[in-house]
């Protein structure tokens, strides 16, 4: 019977005080709404799978908990709450003109991968504002998710505020197809400012337009600071107009108080594509992961028979308590400046990377004495720390915010596919991950055949042969010492990294294929990017003179 005494993988009992706390912080959020005239509203749990679907631009398919009705219809649980919201107001409120504030809490469920250490199952807090496209409307968004934070106790916190006619106006502007798109918004995704600009520069756009591209890679405490692209902007009204927008909107939010919470990332771009204007995220020191999401959908009711401009934000309630108690803990420790750290992955890229730390006036001595067993290195006078992990924890330390900045193997980077901004490529530590057997296996190759491939790299392998591919494999997992799978007849194949190539050599296989080119590459944290831009943004850009050195 004890099998039944714990929960599925990604959810989880609260109770008593830490229960308490997050029903207290939830209702003072609900009685800031309130006073401002947001009505309570809820939702089902469950609903159609069609208001969750690819045509309404929302969470994948694939990461939504779908199950049939007596009547054979799918249905989900729902993954957020604004395409729900969306229904209900079309259903409900069908006066013309008329404008509706609307808040809601309940818990959303995402079916992630396992052993990603995210819940499955997250309480969100929200309020749309539906009827209504104005100045007046998005500054009253932002200054209610700003009030919402604040009177939950959360002090140091940054709301990032995009515009989606930006990256938009680009793509028509440069006149990118799809593919360029999809890759772009990779980059961004990335925060990879120089991959981004160097895919632009292939691309023989003009040069005002090329530079105009830079915009997407800052970010703004005010407009004052993009003010040099309003002129490069100038022949592309798209862009012009919502680089203008934002700079009414910040008069107004300065207006109301709320600017100094406020910053401008001009190439946020949603994975929801129902956004239409502005866009915002909300950061704060604790969770790795932005505590709150918003922004414009003046299409989305349409899809549900009622044309009505809305805008809205969400909050994660669950990562906001996780950000308040990561608050009260940092005022006890120490109030002085933060450290920022820095996961190496172990081995001949850390030395390498110390390597250019050193040389852009970041050393840690105390890390070269190899006898040593400390485990944490610190540079005072920088405020630095340096730890060596596994490379494959690497990603995963960067991605909770126990590091700011990682140093890695692109290999691990794709194995781990964690949610971390992959800002740099160091151009040290090249090899090549390839398949590889006896050139025998090269026919099994070509015709498709099933054959198993042992890697210590399985994500890569399966991304490589069934979405490349499109072949049908099957992958053994190994730990090490790849080359010997095909040689003992574990496997056909393996797909494992090839740097000089004697490994193969000596063994008798050869590359039968390439998957792709590897080397080191600087992760970084997505709060960490927001709230200690300027630190690590200097960071990244010494560390790239020193590639190009
Ligand atoms: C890596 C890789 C290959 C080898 C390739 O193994 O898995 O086996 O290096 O290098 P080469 O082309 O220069 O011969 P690693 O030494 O990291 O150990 P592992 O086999 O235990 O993974």
């Amino acid at each position: 019977m004890n099998r039944l005494l714990h929960t599925p993988e990604g959810v989880r009992d609260i109770y008593n005080g830490e229960y308490t706390r997050k029903l207290r912080v939830i209702s003072d959020m609900n009685q800031v709404l309130y006073d401002r005239g947001y009505m309570p509203i809820q939702t089902p749990t469950f609903e159609y799978f069609d208001i969750f679907g690819q045509e309404i631009g929302t969470t994948p398919s694939k990461d939504l908990y779908k199950f049939f009705d007596r009547e054979g219809n799918t249905l989900v649980l729902r993954p957020d709450f604004t395409p729900a919201i969306a229904r209900a107001a079309a259903k409900y409120f069908t006066n013309v003109g008329e404008t509706i504030r609307l808040t809601y809490n309940g818990n959303v469920f995402i079916n992630n991968s396992s052993y990603q250490g995210r819940l499955k199952e997250n309480t969100q807090l929200g309020a749309e504002l539906i009827g209504e496209n104005s100045l007046e409307s998005d500054s009253e968004m932002i200054e209610m998710l700003f009030k919402t934070l604040k009177v939950s106790g959360l002090e140091d916190f940054q709301i990032s505020i995009g515009h989606a006619d930006v990256f938009k106006g680009l793509m028509e502007a440069a006149g990118l197809d799809q593919e360029d798109e999809t890759q772009i918004r990779s980059l961004i995704h990335n925060q990879n400012r120089f991959g981004l600009e160097e895919f632009i520069e292939h691309r023989k756009l003009s040069s005002e337009l090329t530079q105009l591209f830079g915009i997407l890679s800052g970010m703004y405490a005010s407009p004052d600071e993009w003010e040099s692209y309003k002129a490069l902007a100038k022949p592309y009204p798209m862009i012009a107009n919502a680089l203008e927008y934002l700079s009414s909107l910040n008069e107004k939010l300065a207006s109301v108080g709320v600017d100094s919470y406020v910053s401008y990332e001009l190439g946020l771009i949603s994975e929801y594509t129902y956004y239409t204007g502005i866009l915002f995220s909300g950061y704060a020191f604790g969770t790795g992961e932005p505590i709150a999401k918003g922004g414009r959908y003046d299409r989305l009711l349409s899809y549900f028979g009622k044309d009505a401009a809305a805008i809205g934000f969400a909050i994660s309630v669950d990562d906001l308590m996780d950000a308040l108690s990561s608050q009260a803990n940092d005022i006890k420790s120490s109030d002085s400046e933060r450290y920022l750290t820095v996961a190496l992955g172990k081995g001949r890229l850390a030395d390498k990377a110390m390597e250019y730390f050193e040389r852009i006036g970041m050393p840690c001595e105390e890390m070269k004495d190899k006898k040593s067993r400390k485990l944490i290195f610190v540079n005072e006078e920088k405020k630095m720390r340096f730890f060596l992990a596994k490379g494959p924890d690497v990603p995963t330390y960067v991605e909770y915010g126990a590091a700011d900045i990682g140093i890695v193997g692109e290999d691990t980077i794709l194995e781990e596919s964690r949610n971390i901004f992959e800002v740099l490529d160091l151009g040290f530590g090249k090899c090549r991950m390839c398949v590889c057997g006896p050139e025998s296996a090269r026919t099994l190759l070509e015709k498709q055949e099933l054959i198993r491939v042992a890697t210590k790299y399985p994500k890569i392998a399966k991304d490589y042969f069934y979405n490349k591919k499109h072949q049908t494999v099957e992958i053994i997992k190994l730990n090490g010492s790849i080359e010997l799978a095909p040689i003992v007849g574990l496997s056909e194949v393996i797909c494992d990294i090839v740097e000089t190539g004697s490994t193969l050599r000596e063994n008798g296989l050869v590359v039968l294929e390439e998957v792709c080119p590897l080397s080191a590459r600087v992760v970084v944290n997505q709060v960490s990017m927001k709230m200690e831009n300027e630190r690590i943004t200097d960071i990244i850009q010494a560390l790239k003179q020193v590639t190009e050195e």
